[in-house]
C-alpha cells in the first residue's frame, strides 16, 4: 500500500523550522503587547461571504484560491485565507464597537490559500497580524508599521525593505479609476484573460500582473497617489512625516497595490533582499475603511498588517539566523529495579532548577543508552544503577568533562546546576 504524505503545498514543522517559527511569534507578541495590543482568536473556516464580499469578487484569492465547500447543512464555508475580514467581523460581533477606541488586536494562525506551492508560497502557511480598528488618524498608521518594522528587528534580519503607498478612498478612488481605464482600453485585445476581468470589475489590479502580456502595459499607466484627493494626500503626508521622525527607513512605491480588495490609502509591504521574485514579501497590510460597510456593519476605520511566518522563518535562516529546538540538558537513565519512579522525582527536582531534564523510560542496554543521550546533546547524565541506589545516590556524568561522581540523591541537583555552571561559563 502506498505511504500516506502530506497534502501538495502543506508540510510538517519541526526542529529547526519549528523553533525558528516559535522564535517569530514570540518576539511579534511582545512587540504588540508593548503598544496594547491583547491577543484575539477567530474560527479557522468562516461563511464564504466573510472573504467574498471582503477580499473580493477578482481577486485571485476569492476567484482561484479558496478551499470552499459546503458543510452538512448545505452552507458554504471557506477556509480563511486571511484573518482581516473575520477580526474585524468579531470586532462587531463581540461588542468591541461600544467600547473605547480604537481597539487594539493581534492574532496568528494557518491561512489556506491553493497557490502554486514553491519555496516561501504553501497552501497552508502561518500568519501573525494586527488590526486597530476605529480611529482614522495616520498617527495608528505609523503605529502599525512600526510594530512590525520593529518585530523584525528584535529579529536581527538585516535586508528588509518597506514599501509604502497609498491608493486613494472612496472620494478619489472612482476618478483615477477611469483614469486608468483610459490607459489601458487600447490595450484590451492584448492583456491577459484575467486582466481583461479585472478591467471593468477592479482596474487597480492591473498594475499587478506579472504576466509578459501585461507587464509591459504598466509603462506610462497613472499612478494612484498622484491622483488623491486633499484628505487622503494629507493623510498620506502625516503617514510619510512619522515614518522619518520614527527613522524607519522606506521607499515609495507608486505601483504598490496588493492583492485584496478592501484598502483605502495606505498600503504597506515588508520586501526581503533573500527571497526572490513574488515571494519576497515578508508581509504587508494596509487601511482598510470601506471593510465594515462591505460587511455590513456600520462605517468604521481600521489599519492593520499580517506577516508571512513561514517567510520570515526562511528569510531568517538564510541570514544563518535560524533557532537551534531546545535540546536536554540532563538525561536521567534508571537502570534497577524501582529506579524509574526515582527518576521521575529526581527528573521533577532538576526542572524546578530550570534544568531541561528527560528520562529515559526505555530497557535498552545502559551503554546504548548513554550513546542516545550523547546524541541528544545532554550534557549531564544521572545514572540510577543498583549499586548506587542501594547507597541513596546517583551516579552524575560530566558529558563533556568526561568526569562521573557518586552523588547523593539530596545533592543531585546542586551537583548538577554546579557541572551545566561551568559548562556555560
Ligand atoms: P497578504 O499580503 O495577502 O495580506 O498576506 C500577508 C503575508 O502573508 C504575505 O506578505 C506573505 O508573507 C504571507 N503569505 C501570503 N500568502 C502566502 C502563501 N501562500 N504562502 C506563504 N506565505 C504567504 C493579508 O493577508 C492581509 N490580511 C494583511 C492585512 C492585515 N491588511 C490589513 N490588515
Amino acid at each position: 500500500m502506498p505511504q500516506i504524505r502530506t497534502v501538495a503545498g502543506t508540510r510538517d514543522l519541526f526542529a529547526a523550522d519549528y523553533a525558528t517559527g516559535s522564535r517569530v511569534l514570540v518576539e511579534a507578541a511582545q512587540q504588540a503587547r508593548l503598544r496594547g495590543y491583547s491577543g484575539i482568536v477567530t474560527p479557522i473556516f468562516e461563511y464564504t461571504e466573510v472573504f467574498s464580499r471582503a477580499v473580493g469578487e477578482g481577486t485571485d484569492v476569492v476567484d482561484k484560491e479558496m478551499y470552499t465547500f459546503e458543510d452538512r447543512g448545505g452552507r458554504s464555508l471557506t477556509l480563511r485565507p486571511e484573518a482581516t475580514a473575520s477580526v474585524l467581523r468579531a470586532y462587531f460581533e463581540g461588542g468591541m464597537n461600544q467600547g473605547p477606541q480604537p481597539v487594539r488586536l493581534y492574532y496568528r494562525g494557518p491561512m489556506f490559500r491553493a497557490e502554486r506551492p514553491q519555496a516561501g508560497r504553501y497552501r497552508q502557511f502561518f500568519q501573525h497580524g494586527v488590526e486597530a480598528i476605529g480611529e482614522s488618524a495616520p498617527g495608528l498608521d505609523a503605529e502599525v508599521i512600526e510594530l512590525a518594522w520593529s518585530g523584525l528587528q528584535s529579529l536581527g534580519l538585516e535586508g528588509v525593505r518597506l514599501q509604502v503607498n497609498s491608493i486613494g478612498d472612496a472620494a478619489c478612488r472612482p476618478a483615477y479609476r477611469s483614469l486608468l481605464q483610459d490607459h489601458y482600453r487600447p490595450h484590451l485585445g492584448e492583456m491577459c484573460e484575467d486582466c481583461r476581468r479585472r478591467f471593468d470589475i477592479n482596474p487597480l489590479r492591473l498594475l499587478d500582473c506579472k504576466k509578459p502580456t501585461c507587464a509591459p502595459l504598466q509603462a506610462g499607466a497613472p499612478n494612484p497617489v498622484d491622483h488623491l484627493c486633499e484628505d487622503c494626500a494629507s493623510h498620506h503626508r502625516s503617514l510619510k512625516e512619522a515614518l522619518v521622525a520614527l527613522d524607519i527607513p522606506f521607499t515609495e512605491n507608486p505601483r504598490l497595490v496588493r492583492g485584496l480588495d478592501y484598502y483605502t490609502r495606505t498600503a504597506f509591504e515588508f520586501w526581503h533582499d533573500d527571497l526572490k521574485g513574488s515571494q519576497n514579501a515578508l508581509g504587508g497590510g494596509g487601511r482598510y475603511d470601506g471593510l465594515a460597510q462591505v460587511l455590513g456593519f456600520e462605517a468604521t476605520p481600521g489599519v492593520g498588517f499580517s506577516m508571512g511566518v513561514d517567510r520570515i522563518v526562511l528569510a531568517l535562516q538564510r541570514s544563518g539566523l535560524s533557532a537551534a529546538p531546545p535540546g536536554a540538558a540532563v538525561a536521567i537513565l534508571p537502570a534497577a529495579e524501582g529506579a524509574a519512579v526515582q527518576a521521575m522525582r529526581l527528573a521533577s527536582d532538576l526542572r524546578l532548577s530550570g534544568h531541561v531534564t528527560v528520562v529515559d523510560h526505555g530497557s535498552r542496554s545502559l551503554k546504548s543508552r548513554m550513546r542516545q543521550a550523547q546524541k541528544m546533546g545532554a550534557a549531564v547524565v544521572v545514572i540510577l544503577g543498583e549499586t548506587e541506589l542501594s547507597a541513596g545516590a546517583a551516579a552524575v556524568r560530566d558529558m563533556a568533562g568526561g568526569g562521573q561522581e557518586e552523588v547523593q540523591l539530596g545533592a543531585v541537583a546542586q551537583s548538577v546546576s554546579a557541572i551545566l555552571e561551568r559548562g556555560a561559563a
